[in-house]
């Protein structure tokens, strides 16, 4: 009987510590964040609507990430819809939700061609304004919004891709160049630059790896840094998907910014599971199967892998790597470029778990 029982204490012993010794990794794992992952090589953020962090979404932000950027809220449209008045309810709660939760918000964004609001370039008879009234507009704009959120928004995306998509122009032909002329730009900069002297100012645009875009956006930024205009850092969206970028011109891309010497952030990452299109198109009846495959998700894990080599390559001149978006439930590729096909673009699957691409990344 005694040797029974010390045998089955001894079973019982040998069943605990096993069990203990095959699961702390997973124990850790589920208590880690991507955000303790990348401790070590730059912030982790995620683009959010004020209805997310209402959701079970919130637990997963809080969990994952260290920076928020208000995907809509803070644009110049949502934001200041009438010359005299602001909304600032949906960008207040944004910004609570961050200081409650020790988060960092990058601001997005103070001067953009699109989700503008129409009054900006117009008078009360609805013609143009002059290029006085539209800078000082700006400045009024800027000024209001960067102090409202002074010491809680650590940095801005102040000018928001300004370049031109066209291969022979440079700087895109909006209402902002056409009323000022390029000097929107530097003014842009130093409007934020008086209203926060300690937030980081960066200029943002996509289709950076595009070789001949990569060298506007690049002459743009050098021309502003060596103009001394207060300019810190470019944000590099990274909308991208299966089929692009390659490792070469991912390389060509940071190896270029990097030698600015300002500070890179990836602003705005996801990953498409379709084939990279630039402008928007119906859909077509051959596109009827939107699933997730094993083929999909293969091409995109393999994507993230590339994107995160590079990143760590260059983690002395990235600060920031920001998804847009939170999870595969929703994001604006569901309805981009192809109106109703759903997309997944990001490391969570629609009931918010981590996807395999997920933990290839933090490998
Ligand atoms: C651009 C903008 C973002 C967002 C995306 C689409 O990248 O910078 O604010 O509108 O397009 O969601």
């Amino acid at each position: 009987m005694k040797k029974i029982l010390i045998a089955g204490t001894f079973l019982l012993v040998y069943i605990l510590s096993s069990f203990i010794i095959s699961h702390p990794l997973k124990k850790e794992g589920d208590e880690k964040g991507l955000k303790d992952y990348f401790a070590k090589y730059f912030t982790i953020g995620v683009a959010v609507s004020p209805r997310a962090l209402q959701t079970d979404e919130a637990g997963l932000i809080v969990k994952e990430f260290n920076s928020i950027t208000p995907e809509n809220a803070m644009k110049m449209g949502p934001i200041h819809p009438r010359e005299n008045e602001y909304y600032w309810k949906d960008a207040d709660s944004i910004a609570a939700f961050a200081r409650r939760n020790h988060i960092r918000i990058r601001g997005h964004n103070l001067c953009w061609h699109s989700q503008a609001p129409r009054w900006i370039f117009t008078n009360a008879t609805g013609d143009t304004v002059s290029k006085e009234i539209l800078l000082q507009r700006l400045k009024d704009h800027i000024t209001t919004v960067v102090n409202r959120y002074k010491g809680t928004i650590y940095a801005w995306d102040v000018v928001n891709e300004a370049i031109s998509d066209k291969p022979d122009e440079y700087l895109r032909n909006s209402p902002w160049l056409r009323i000022c002329g390029e000097e929107y730009i530097a003014k842009a900069f130093q409007y934020a630059h008086e209203a926060d002297p300690d937030a980081l100012l960066f200029y943002n645009d996509y289709n950076e790896i595009n070789p001949v875009k990569r060298e506007k956006i690049y002459r743009l930024v050098k021309s502003l840094k060596d103009a001394g205009v207060p300019i810190h850092g470019i944000g590099l969206q990274g909308h991208w998907a299966i089929n692009e970028p390659s490792e070469e011109e991912l390389n060509k891309t940071f190896k270029q910014f990097s030698s600015l010497g300002l500070t890179i952030q990836v602003t705005e990452l996801d990953i498409s599971v379709y084939a990279k299109e630039h402008n928007a198109r119906e859909r077509m009846a051959e596109e009827q199967n939107t699933v997730f495959t094993p083929e999909k998700e293969a091409a995109q894990v393999e994507m993230y892998k590339r994107c995160f080599a590079v990143f760590k390559k260059y983690r002395k001149n990235i600060s920031s790597v920001t998804f847009w978006n939170i999870s595969d439930r929703s994001s604006w590729l569901d309805n981009f470029p192809v109106r109703g096909r759903k997309d997944y673009p990001l490391l969570f699957d629609k009931n918010l778990q981590r996807k395999k691409a997920y933990w290839e990344v933090v490998k």
